[in-house]
């Protein structure tokens, strides 16, 4: 058998969070954590946790495996397991918890929306799509993959510390997929928003964020690119 610790809270019974033991069949080790709480689910129909696509696309289902922000539709219980024989299952790190595994993410989304997340162009529309190169098509790569699962910004100790104020890396992935975006006209605006103290010099290149990534993408290297354009255009 596999044992389990699982995060529970229900705010309207539980005077405090506490931690549940379960255990799951050995087959388990072949499967995702998702199928795992779904089997857990399944015995116990008041577990929540949020999940929907199944495919590590929609980005619902991000939480803390064994220490590690994942996703855990596409973690393998043999691989958050590692050495051990227990799967701990909390909820994402420096989130208020709804319930359980579900954490209020209102913050997080509240700072995607300050960087502006959609083309500034005040251009006459062209007849069919505002047409990029090969090249400038290139330089989104490694960026639009970016599905917002809050996995990097819940690991990350610089927002912890300022989550009011500092964006975080998912943000400033963003930022920078807009401000790399030949037919984007907002870079002073974009640029304005970034050059307090704050925005995006909190970040102290710790790199949690690339380390948990279920991506795979590096928003440590977009801050530090945001960083160098800043510079820029201070010189
Ligand atoms: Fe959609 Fe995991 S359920 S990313």
């Amino acid at each position: 058998m596999i044992n389990v610790q699982i995060y529970r809270y229900h705010p309207e019974y539980d005077t405090a969070p506490y931690m549940q033991s379960k255990t799951l069949p050995e087959e388990f080790r072949k499967r995702m954590v998702l199928d795992a709480l779904q089997y857990l689910r399944e015995e116990d129909p008041t577990l929540a946790y949020r999940r929907s696509c199944r495919e590590g696309v929609c980005g619902s289902d991000g939480m803390n495996i064994n220490g590690k922000n994942w996703l855990a539709c596409i973690k393998p219980v043999a691989d958050a397991l590692g050495t051990s024989n227990t799967l701990v299952i909390r909820p994402l790190p420096g989130m208020p918890v709804i319930r359980d595994l579900v954490v209020d993410q209102s913050l997080f989304f509240s700072h995607y929306e300050k960087i502006k997340p959609w083309l500034i162009n005040d251009d006459p529309a062209p007849a069919i799509e505002r047409l990029q190169t090969p090249e400038q098509r290139k330089q989104l790569d490694g960026l639009y993959e970016c599905i917002l699962c809050g996995c990097c910004t819940s690991q990350c100790p610089s927002w912890w510390w300022n989550p009011e104020k500092y964006r975080g890396p998912s943000a400033l992935l963003q930022s920078l997929r807009f401000l790399l975006d030949s037919r984007d006209r907002g870079r002073i605006e974009r640029m304005d928003g970034l050059q307090d103290p704050f925005s995006v010099f909190r970040c102290r290149s710790i790199g949690n964020c690339t380390w948990v990534c279920p991506k795979g993408l590096n928003p440590m290297g977009a801050i530090g690119r945001i960083r160098l354009e800043l510079m820029k255009e201070s010189t």
